[in-house]
């Protein structure tokens, strides 16, 4: 019965474009308001002359302990006073009530798009004033690779670790090892443009895939298969065109962000389950592009802590 009253027209139409919703607010936020004073205002009347007695509950504790009946402190009545007047205040000021939009017609929207644009105005001239500085002079800078390094925790360390590390997956961005170059054009194009990696899945067979596994591995000296392993996996690694992108020694190829595989760094793990994994299913890491979004200015920021996290080790 509910799914037919949730999912019908009536519903629809009626719950959310009636007005239903909006008295439901202002009915009791306005009747608790009206409530507060009514409750106030009866239990600040009669107020006790100075000299009169003041009446007792009639409960006595501890022999001649007695509950007075006094009325509420006059500051406590007072505060009272306060908020409600600046709820009444901030109700006519404010939305608060269905859709009125409040006399300053403030929403969550302005504000945030009025602070960040304050924000823009105060520290875009700073990333700004560093854009015309190559990145290799920039990298000197302590100052400029500090608003990077800055800028690089709040944005990239999801994906690559707080310390640029990376994890399996998201590249190590402070070794030797680089997909697509580390000089500062090729830095600065990963971050604006982004990066797509390709590793395709080369429909290889079970037997294919165990003889490139290993031999792949004995590329970097991290196994020591037999030499008949050693000569298939080398033919295998020229039919299969795994040259074309790896180049014939397997050293990689920046252009086309193939890692270089006679090294021990593993973008995808080293062991030979991890190799078997990367050849039957393929890869394809993304480097989403942040140009858009950043901007020049903070992405030259970027690009030069980048570059400085490998020269100034
Ligand atoms: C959503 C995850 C993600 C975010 C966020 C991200 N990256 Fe990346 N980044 C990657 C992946 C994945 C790669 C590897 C792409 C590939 O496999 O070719 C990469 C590659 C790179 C490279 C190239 C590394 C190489 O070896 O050539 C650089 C430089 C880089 N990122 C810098 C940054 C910076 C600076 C930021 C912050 C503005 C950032 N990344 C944010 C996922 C991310
Ligand atoms: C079209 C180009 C292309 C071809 C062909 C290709 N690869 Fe790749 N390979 C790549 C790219 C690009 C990556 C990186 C993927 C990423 O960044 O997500 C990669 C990643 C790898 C990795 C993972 C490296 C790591 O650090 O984890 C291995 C292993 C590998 N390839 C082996 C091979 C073998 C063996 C062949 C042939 C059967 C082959 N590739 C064919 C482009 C290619």
């Amino acid at each position: 019965m509910f799914d037919s009253l949730f999912n019908s027209h009536w519903f629809d139409n009626q719950m959310f474009t009636s007005q239903f919703w909006e008295w439901f607010i202002i009915i009791p936020t306005l009747g608790g308001i009206a409530g507060c004073l009514f409750l106030i205002i009866w239990m600040s009347g009669n107020r006790p002359k100075s000299n009169e007695k003041i009446e007792t509950m009639g409960h006595v504790w501890d022999e001649n302990l007695e509950e007075l009946n006094n009325p509420l402190p006059m500051w406590w009545l007072q505060m009272f006073h306060i908020t409600l007047i600046f709820g009444i205040f901030y109700l006519i000021v404010y939305p608060g009530l269905g859709s009125y939009k409040g006399l300053w017609e403030s929403t969550e929207v302005k504000t945030y798009e009025q602070e960040m644009k304050a924000a823009k105005t105060k520290y875009d001239p700073i990333y700004e004033k560093y854009q015309e500085t190559a990145i290799e002079e920039l990298a000197k800078d302590k100052t400029a690779v500090e608003i990077g390094q800055r800028l690089f925790a709040t944005y990239c360390t999801v994906c690559h670790g707080s310390d640029a590390r990376g994890v399996k997956g998201f590249p190590n961005l402070t070794d030797d090892d680089w997909l697509w170059g580390n000089d500062s054009k090729a830095i600065e194009t990963s971050i604006m443009k982004g990066r797509q990696g390709a590793m395709p899945n080369l429909n290889l067979s079970e037997d294919e895939i165990n003889t490139l596994a290993p031999y792949v591995l004995s590329l970097s000296g991290s196994a020591s298969p037999s030499a008949e392993v050693i000569t298939k996996g080398k033919e295998l690694f020229t039919t299969k065109t795994c040259v074309a992108c790896h180049g014939p020694e397997g050293k990689g190829t920046q252009a086309m962000g193939a890692p270089n595989l006679t090294d021990k760094t593993w973008l995808y793990g080293g062991t030979e389950a991890d190799i078997k994994l990367t050849l039957a299913k393929g890869r394809q890491g993304k480097m989403p592009a942040h140009g858009d979004f950043l901007g020049k200015a903070k992405v030259h920021l970027l690009a030069t802590y980048i570059y400085s996290l490998s020269v100034n080790k």
